[in-house]
């Protein structure tokens, strides 16, 4: 291997550290995984999962995406949620944006993308169920709010899969959270969206 060597170094870095600090970490993991939290994120390269929540490899099982959607046709999604609920028994599924995210912005603006505009196109829905609200708003201000609300709706969209549906109606603790992520502070904020059940979800607005 010609390219890249130092990730391997640093990896080897990386698994000795841990292994001093734990020499049976990687043993016991190996055996299984039992994750609590299902975490659905952007796949933007600063809004790295485990690092923001401080957590080990073994405590999140990760979904990401651009713009952290949930899109009902997206077997690679559904898939994913299905696996954590069904077979991880996940008591978890936080739906994680940033404020910032280039999806959204790209969603705002009035230029081909190319390919990407099909995905971008989920998300200039969300302005649209939200367009009067968003419509009073400076473009700053705009561009933050749809970052939210674009969390907002993939918490209700999580909510509306049939596997949550049927978890629920099955008695099974699970909780959906929707947070949004600050690239500018490193912090975490709660969007105050923590959906227990399904009389709990909002209605069509
Ligand atoms: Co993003």
């Amino acid at each position: 291997m010609r390219l890249l060597q130092h990730l391997f170094v640093q990896n080897r870095q990386w698994s000795d550290e841990i292994k001093k600090a734990d020499p049976s970490f990687f043993q016991r993991l190996s055996l299984h995984q039992s994750p609590y939290i299902l975490w659905i994120g952007c796949a933007d390269s600063r809004v790295p999962a485990n690092q923001i929540v401080n957590l080990p490899p073994g405590d999140l099982f990760v979904h990401r995406n651009i713009a952290n959607l949930v899109v009902h046709t997206d077997l690679n999604c559904l898939s994913v949620i299905q696996y954590a609920v069904e077979v991880l028994k996940v008591k978890h599924i936080i739906v994680c944006g940033h404020y910032g995210c280039g999806g959204v912005k790209a969603s705002l603006e009035d230029k081909d993308h190319g390919l990407i505009d099909n995905w971008l196109r989920h998300i200039k829905d969300v302005y649209r169920f939200h367009k009067s609200e968003l419509d009073a708003m400076d473009s700053e201000k705009k561009f933050d709010r749809l970052c939210e609300l674009n969390i907002r709706e993939q918490v209700v969209n999580v909510c509306n899969t049939t596997v949550v549906r049927k978890a629920w109606r099955s008695g099974i603790s699970l909780t959906v959270h929707g947070w949004i992520y600050s690239i500018e502070d490193g912090l975490l904020r709660d969007l105050d969206i923590c959906i227990t059940n399904e009389a709990e979800l909002p209605t069509s607005e």
